[in-house]
């Protein structure tokens, strides 16, 4: 069965804002080596062509959590499956995620990296769902911010598919 996928913003749009957003950073991170948490699996797409736009040392790191919750939406109750296997003391965190829907996830997450001594945790999310929001989070970069849709591509998934497309589309399942 196929799901019908609108595309939101295409793979030049998408080019463009990462562009932008590694101009950014490379520039308010001058002089200074950045510890890149990619959150997988949703940011591994965005994450490595994020990292290929900033013109600092860029170390990349990696983690995996799960909330319990249904399909859409997250409970809040996180867990780390996949934890950093190295300490981040005194580093520049930037965490990289995919979208900040209710905000309950990376609430959770970005607590937990504080409490490891790093020198400085900021927040780089290529989208922003803010319709959604439970608990607030800042976000330092937003890549787009969006309304209440359900999206795909671009390393976001709908039961796991669609990560590979190369935009980020609305996806409506077909009932
Ligand atoms: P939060 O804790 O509600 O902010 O959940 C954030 C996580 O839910 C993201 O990292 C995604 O894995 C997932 N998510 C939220 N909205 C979407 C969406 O529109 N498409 C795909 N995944 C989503
Ligand atoms: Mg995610």
């Amino acid at each position: 069965m196929a799901d019908k996928i609108t595309v939101m913003y295409t793979e030049e749009e998408i080019n463009k804002r990462i562009a932008e957003l590694g101009a950014q950073i490379s520039k308010e991170y001058t002089g200074k080596e950045i510890t890149m948490v990619c959150i997988l699996k949703g940011a591994a797409t965005f994450a490595c062509e994020l990292a290929k736009r900033i013109v600092l040392p860029v170390e990349m790191e990696y983690m995996r959590c799960s909330s319990y919750g249904n399909e859409t939406e997250s409970s809040g109750v996180v867990k780390i499956d996949l934890d950093l296997d190295r300490s981040i003391r005194e580093k520049n965190i930037l965490v990289v995620e995919d979208i900040i829907d209710t905000g309950r996830t990376m609430k959770y997450l970005l607590d937990i990296l504080r409490g490891r001594g790093p020198a400085d945790v900021k927040l780089c999310s290529l989208l922003d769902k803010p319709d959604r929001r439970v608990t607030e989070v800042h976000i330092d970069y937003t890549g787009f911010v969006i309304p209440d849709k359900f999206i795909v591509g671009y390393g976001l998934d709908y039961a796991q598919r669609y990560r590979n497309l190369p935009y980020i589309g609305v996806v409506e399942p077909e009932v």
